[in-house]
């Protein structure tokens, strides 16, 4: 039977696409750039974060711990959450003219790394191995519904500061490609196109 499931991606690669987007918004952050452009490129980075961690939060981490609470690594992610929280809030009070905002989005970034690390190399291919593929799409699509509620809301600030961010750079085009092809992925074509009657 046709499933709209099948054309859903799963959490894992969700999870990878959001580490990724955040990578690349962080490689546009250069200490010479305006403070305009580096805090909209924060405010990006502490946005994406927020949301990110919270849909981890709901969605994929209890399910995990349901499965396999003696794995050690499946604990240690909502302190570094929530130290991860504590470093956007002191980030968003730091003006991007100050001095101290580029060391606040390096020393971020340099936790997020580690953590995304752990979670790509340990706990993504652990979720792989022990959920059904039916399971880890099912959990793909509570996802995608989940995080247009966070969006929602937030749909004009994000779009402003993405475009202060990137204004000019060519990496803008790349996320912008890969988001439509992922969002067209996940929200898949629910009939089968049909010419309008003319
Ligand atoms: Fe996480
Ligand atoms: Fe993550």
């Amino acid at each position: 039977m046709f499933s709209l499931n099948k054309l859903c991606p799963t959490i894992t690669n969700m999870i990878r696409f959001d580490h990724s987007h955040v990578m690349v918004t962080f490689h546009q952050y250069e200490k010479d750039k305006s403070p305009r452009v580096k805090k909209a490129l924060a405010d990006t980075i502490c946005d994406a974060l927020e949301i990110h961690a919270t849909l981890e939060e709901e969605i994929f981490y209890p399910v995990m711990r349901q499965r396999d609470a003696g794995e050690p690594f499946i604990h240690k992610a909502e302190p570094e959450h929530m130290e991860m929280r504590r470093m956007i809030d002191e980030l968003r009070r730091t003006s991007g003219a100050d001095p101290r905002h580029d060391k606040l989005v390096m020393e971020l970034m340099r936790d997020v790394m580690h953590h995304v690390a752990d979670e790509e190399t340990t706990l993504l291919p652990h979720a792989e191995a022990k959920l059904s593929r039916d399971m880890l799409t099912d959990m793909g699509a509570k996802m995608t519904r989940r995080r247009l509620e966070l969006v929602g809301p937030k749909a004009g600030k994000l779009a402003k500061e993405h475009a202060v961010g990137f204004s000019g750079s060519a990496a803008a085009v790349v996320v912008g490609l890969a988001s439509a092809l992922f969002a067209a992925k996940a929200f898949g074509p629910k009939k089968p196109w049909k010419s309008s009657p003319a």
